[in-house]
């Protein structure tokens, strides 16, 4: 069944959905975007996601011409309107819009919003049973004072050119290191370590987009009663770790087994990673 897209106040079938070439979003990735859970046809966490949406835009210096309950309604239509969906995934869009061919969003009258409701799976199933293999990419992640990584900016190519080590060592993921050499995070994840029964996790400071999952992770832990804490990790930190698991809206919680040749733990997926797992499997899916 063809997917039905919002772009711009509008609901077409995706074959039919389009963007001008002048657009500053497809130009010079000037925008900001989100990706986000449907779970028995409800957006999850859609206000978080709205927050950090708006908050990006902001540090962008892009206003946007709607209110959080306007996106909102956007987003609700579109899963409304792809009603076969009952669990898929949402990617929310906001470009800088059609302006001249210079780099100056002077030029850009008025943003775009897009809104595309699909499936996705990011990594094989039989990986979040034994869990992934990491290496540790060359390409350091954005330096928080060139473009933060707090920004959830329409120009992926930093984490892009990671995930392309990590493709040609024949591996799904790679760990990015930030510009003091302290752990950042995956390509399109969070990183969250287990040491002696606490969980661990870089603090927003080391240079991380601030996951929504992450959130509910840390939620997930206060809740079990589970140690966890925010701090600065080295690889040193991931070698020798008990447990390693990466987080994200697309990922959701997986286990990491090895990371630069080194096993992780027992090198299978650890029992608490597994309890967190099975926690937010039954926030999300109530299974
Ligand atoms: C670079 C990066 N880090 C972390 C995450 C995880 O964030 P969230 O849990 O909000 O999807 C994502 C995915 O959105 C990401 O692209």
């Amino acid at each position: 069944m063809e997917r039905v897209v919002y772009v711009n106040g509008k609901l077409v079938p995706a074959g039919q959905a389009c963007v001008n070439v002048y657009d500053h979003g497809l130009l010079y990735g000037d925008g900001v975007f989100e990706g986000i859970r449907i779970y028995n046809r409800q957006a999850f966490r859609l206000e978080a996601h709205l927050r950090r949406l708006f908050e990006s835009a902001r540090a962008i210096r892009l206003t946007m011409p709607w209110t959080t309950d306007d996106v909102a309604r956007a987003v609700n239509d579109t899963i409304a309107a792809n009603g076969d969906l009952v669990d898929g995934y949402i990617r929310l869009l906001v470009t800088r819009g059609v302006g001249s061919l210079g780099i100056s969003p002077a030029s850009c009258r008025e943003p775009q919003l897009i809104v595309i409701v699909d499936t996705i799976a990011l990594y094989a199933e039989e990986l979040y049973e034994h869990g992934l293999r990491l290496i540790t990419s060359s390409v350091m992640r954005n330096h928080p004072n060139a473009l933060s990584p707090r920004i959830k900016s329409l120009n992926y190519l930093n984490n892009i050119m990671a995930k392309l080590e990590a493709v040609d060592a024949g591996v799904p993921e790679a760990l990015m290191l930030n510009h003091v050499g302290l752990v950042s995070e995956a390509t399109g994840d969070n990183v969250f370590l287990v040491r002696r029964g606490e969980v661990q996790t870089p603090p927003v400071a080391a240079g991380i987009l601030e996951g929504v999952t992450r959130d509910e992770v840390l939620d997930i832990c206060r809740s079990m009663g589970t140690p966890c804490r925010e701090v600065d990790l080295t690889r040193y930190d991931v070698y020798t770790a008990d447990e390693c698991f990466l987080t994200g809206t697309a990922a959701e919680v997986i286990a990491v087994v090895e990371v630069d040749s080194r096993a992780i733990g027992g090198g299978t997926p650890g029992p608490i990673t597994q309890a967190i797992r099975a926690e937010f499997r039954r926030r999300t899916k109530g299974v």
